[in-house]
Order: structure tokens, then C-alpha cells, then sequence
């Protein structure tokens, strides 16, 4: 006889329908980001209290929360009433790492349609983001003003400005050119650091007119020209210093060399490139890598590339890998010199 309080196995028929509705654990986290309910968690709260403030329906908002509670950001310290977990407060708009347009991005109607069309990826190696859309991902943000800038306010806030920091020693350093810039979180931490450095913003002229935001709240946009263009013409020539930060892994090989190419053309004998990417290894604490390499596949047409790949891909536009830097995670920085 078995006692009552021995522990069953999961049955994988149970472990697997729970692994296929592991999806709506991101929904159900990416409404209560659109709702603000996060923000509104210093302290637990009823269910009651926080539908009314967030114009909601207290039993319909029950379910996300108790959804959330199982995605381990929410707990239920008493039936009905809410609060954040360590976890759960990145998901806060004033946490400084703030994930909360990252979690409504990935929920959009705009990535969900690619994941419903993603056997096209699958079938032929091409993104399925096209195939509904019609365009490509970064041209579809051209004519999508709202979507791109959730897009960018998501990319700020992920901005592995630690690691660059901690990467390359660019004291000394006088001009750097940040190739796909965004809205210039990158380049406000280094000019912040580095008082007498200079710098100058390249990215799309949607994207470029909103980074003298970030540069001016960052007291460093005297420091800055903003160039907007494409990097698939010519960029601003003769810096010490060019950076890609999160722009090679986003496009496929023979993109990424079009990058690279107009990049070392615009770069003198003795500068340097930085890049700023993602490299799966075996030290990776999470699934995540190998999320976003789907996810980059599914959206882009693009894969994480490994550092020996990053090396073949350099040495095709004469670029030389001089130092790397690998944080966990598959964060990576390199350096690189004309060959
Ligand atoms: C993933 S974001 C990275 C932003 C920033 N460098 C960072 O690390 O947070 C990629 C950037 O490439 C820019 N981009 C895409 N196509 C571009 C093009 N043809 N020319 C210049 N920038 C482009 C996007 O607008 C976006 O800001």
C-alpha cells in the first residue's frame, strides 16, 4: 500500500501539456506589465485594490496573478492579496534594469504572428517575421513608430553597458563612432566615464532622433554628433574607435560582412573595432542563448555565433580579433584590428 503522503511522479502527458502552456506564463506577465501592475506592488496588495486601480476586472485579473505567482515574479502571502518577489522586481518601470518593455515586446502581436508562422523558418531557413509582415523586422519599425519605440526603450534597458564597461580599457581614446547606436545608452555610459572622450551616433533616422534624449539626460550630448543613416553606406571616417554593439548578431552572414565592410572602410590603419554580441558556451547559466538564438532566427534570419565563427567572419573583411572578453551568460565583447 502507499502511503498517501508519498510523492508521485509527474506523468509526462502532465509534464508536457504544462511545458506547452508555458507561453501564457509570459502573457500573463506581459498584461500585468501593460496594466503597471508591478509598479503599483511596493507593498502587497488585494486583488480587489489592484483591479480598481488599474481599471480592471477583479476576476479576470485573478488569473494572471496567480499565473504570475507560479511564473515565481508574484507571490500570495494571504488568499488574494499580491506582491513582488525578488524576481518579480526587474519588472518595475524604476528598477535601473528594468525588464518591463522587454516583457511587453516579446508579447506583441508583432512576434506572436512570427512564432504562429514559425514552421516557415523551420522549412526554408528564412525569417518567418517577413512572411506575415510582408517586410523585414527593421524596416517594418520604419513605418511603425509605436512599435519601434518599445523596440528601442526595450534595447536601452538591456544594454550590456556593465560589460562594455568592463571590457576594452578606452581611456585615452579620442573619437568613437557607435555604428546602430540606438537611443545611446551605450555611448552616455562611456562618455560619462571617459570625460574627455568624443562621440558620434550612427543608427536609422527614426531610431537617431530620439538618442539626444538619453545623451542630454546623460550630460554628454555636447560630446556627441548624431549621424543618421545606414550602415550599409558609408559611415563617418578616421575615429580611434568604432563600436557594434548588438548589430552583427542581428543579421545574417552576408549582411554582417556589408556592416563590416563599410565599418573598416571608414576606419584608419591604427583604429579599433569593438563588438558587443552574444556567443553561446558551455558556462551558460540558463536556457536563454539558446532562446534568443530562435528568437534571432525566427525575427531575422540571424544566429548566435560562436568565437570561432566570429573569427572566419572578420578575417573575410581583413579584421583580426585582438582580445575577448566572455561574461557569463554568453555575453561577449572582442576587439579587433585590420589585419
Ligand atoms: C539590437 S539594437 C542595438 C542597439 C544598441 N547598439 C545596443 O546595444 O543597445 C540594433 C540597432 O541597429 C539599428 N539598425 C538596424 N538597421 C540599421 C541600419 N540599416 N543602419 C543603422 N542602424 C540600423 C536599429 O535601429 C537598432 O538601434
Amino acid at each position: 500500500m502507499t502511503s498517501s503522503n508519498a510523492v508521485e511522479p509527474v506523468p509526462a502527458a502532465l509534464r508536457v501539456r504544462e511545458l506547452m502552456t508555458t507561453g501564457l506564463l509570459s502573457h500573463a506577465i506581459a498584461v500585468l506589465c501593460d496594466l503597471g501592475v508591478p509598479d503599483l506592488l511596493e507593498t502587497p496588495r488585494a486583488h480587489v485594490e489592484i483591479a480598481k486601480e488599474v481599471d480592471g476586472h477583479p476576476e479576470g485579473l485573478l488569473s494572471f496573478l496567480r499565473a504570475a505567482c507560479a511564473a515565481g515574479v508574484l507571490a500570495e502571502p494571504t488568499p488574494r492579496t499580491f506582491e513582488l518577489t525578488e524576481l518579480g522586481q526587474v519588472l518595475r518601470a524604476d528598477h535601473p534594469n528594468s525588464m518591463k518593455a522587454m516583457c511587453s515586446l516579446t508579447c506583441r502581436e508583432e512576434f506572436n504572428r512570427t512564432w504562429s508562422n514559425s514552421i516557415h523558418t523551420a522549412r526554408t531557413g528564412e525569417p518567418s517575421f517577413s512572411l506575415p509582415y510582408g517586410t523585414s523586422f527593421f524596416e517594418y519599425m520604419g513605418s511603425n513608430p509605436e512599435f519601434a519605440t518599445l523596440f528601442d526603450r526595450a534595447m536601452s534597458s538591456s544594454a550590456a553597458v556593465d560589460n562594455l564597461l568592463a571590457g576594452p580599457d578606452l581611456s585615452g581614446v579620442g573619437h568613437i563612432v557607435d555604428i546602430g547606436g540606438g537611443r545611446g545608452t551605450m555611448l552616455a555610459a562611456l562618455l560619462r566615464r571617459h570625460p574627455d572622450l568624443r562621440g558620434t551616433l550612427v543608427d536609422l533616422p527614426h531610431v537617431a532622433g530620439n538618442a539626444l534624449r538619453t545623451l542630454t539626460e546623460a550630460g554628454v550630448a555636447d560630446r556627441v554628433t548624431i549621424a543618421p543613416g545606414s550602415f550599409f553606406d558609408p559611415v563617418p571616417e578616421g575615429a580611434d574607435v568604432y563600436l557594434l554593439s548588438r548589430v552583427i548578431g542581428n543579421w545574417n552572414d552576408e549582411d554582417s560582412l556589408r556592416i563590416l565592410r563599410s565599418t573598416r572602410a571608414a576606419m584608419r590603419a591604427d583604429s579599433e573595432l569593438v563588438v558587443v554580441g552574444q556567443m553561446p558556451s558551455e558556462n551558460d547559466r540558463t536556457h536563454y542563448p539558446r532562446q534568443l538564438d530562435l528568437y534571432m532566427f525566427a525575427l531575422l534570419g540571424a544566429r548566435l555565433r560562436s568565437y570561432e565563427e566570429y573569427q572566419e567572419l572578420f578575417a573575410q573583411v581583413n579584421l583580426t580579433i585582438t582580445d575577448w572578453w566572455n561574461f557569463p551568460d554568453s555575453e561577449s565583447v572582442l576587439r579587433a584590428r585590420l589585419s
